[in-house]
């Protein structure tokens, strides 16, 4: 996937310090597009970052002019800021949601729960807000995201695995999984803000590969230079052990057993066919 050179200028990039954020830094230098990057906590004093709260009701008055905005922070923050940018002189939005909005709707857990309404809420405003203000949108949902040695999904497996030398599973693990680079979702990112057939769409972003968990999990071994060592354990005793070790897992729920058996898939023909999204297979090295 190549960059393109039709962004409306100047750029501004809101939750620069995520994962995907500092691919699309480097990829927007890269094209000489000078991006404005917004953090709550900017690192260092370099001149292209911007120090800024999107929940700030002042917001507009620390904006500079912009014509593209990328939105890479929690997409529920935005509707709220729209009308800064806006003032500023936003023409064009491509706002990263999540395939969570499909995936966790029904799951057991009620913080899950809540953040799949919290994204389709969102989402709905930013389509509706922008359709009355004639600002061009392109929402972007991933699936799992990952970048080597920096992400909660593949690289928390990579480093429980580096702890325990061997990854226990729930059943089988046969449930289907996309995990997708975090610099090819910046990549499509800028195909996307400067495809016209783009414009006022969504789509669903996954990785190169559909693989099961277990062969995913076997893909991290092989990035760690280790052969795979898995055991699958009974469903229940693995939701057992994960209650005994949850106080060292930060973050793990009681969903993500049965969730290991469970296919998180979606289909990005549309972005294939729109704007050339042409992800990478799935082949961690850390
Ligand atoms: N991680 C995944 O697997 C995954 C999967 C699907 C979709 N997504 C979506 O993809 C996007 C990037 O994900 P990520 O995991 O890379 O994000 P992340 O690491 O959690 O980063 C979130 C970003 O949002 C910014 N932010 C949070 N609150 C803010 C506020 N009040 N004002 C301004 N900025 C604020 C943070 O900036 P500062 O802290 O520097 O201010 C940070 O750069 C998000 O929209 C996420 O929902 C993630």
């Amino acid at each position: 996937m190549n960059g393109q050179d039709s962004l409306k200028t100047p750029i501004l990039v809101l939750g620069a310090t995520s994962l995907i954020g500092g691919f699309l830094l480097d990829r927007l230098r890269a094209l000489d597009l000078a991006p404005i990057a917004v953090s709550r906590r900017p690192p260092g004093a370099d001149l292209g970052w911007l120090d800024a709260d999107l929940s700030d009701p002042d917001l507009v008055d620390g904006l500079p002019p912009v014509g593209t905005v990328f939105s890479l922070s929690p997409i529920w923050l935005l509707p709220q800021a729209l009308p800064a940018l806006k003032a500023r002189g936003m023409s064009r939005l491509v706002a990263f949601s999540s395939t969570s909005r499909f995936s966790k709707t029904a799951s057991p857990v009620a913080a899950e729960r809540a953040v799949a309404l919290a994204l389709a809420d969102a989402e709905a405003a930013i389509a509706a807000w922008c359709g009355d203000n004639g600002v061009a949108w392109t929402i972007l949902r991933p699936t799992l995201i990952y970048a080597e040695g920096r992400d909660g999904n593949v690289s928390r497996l990579a480093a429980l695995i580096r702890r325990l030398r061997v990854l226990p599973l729930s059943g089988p693990g046969a449930g289907l999984r996309q995990p997708v680079h975090a610099d090819d979702l910046a990549a499509g990112a800028i195909l996307a803000a400067s495809a016209a057939i783009a414009e006022d769409c969504a789509y669903d972003l996954v990785g190169g590969e559909t693989l099961t968990y277990r062969a995913m999990a076997e893909r991290v071994f092989e990035g760690l230079g280790r052969r795979p060592r898995i055991v699958s354990l009974p469903p229940a005793l693995f939701a057992l052990a994960l209650r005994l070790a949850a106080p060292f897992l930060p973050g793990a729920t009681s969903a993500m057993g049965d969730r290991m058996a469970k296919d998180l898939t979606f289909d990005d023909a549309a972005a294939r066919r729109d704007f050339g999204w042409s992800p990478r297979d799935f082949h961690p090295r850390f």
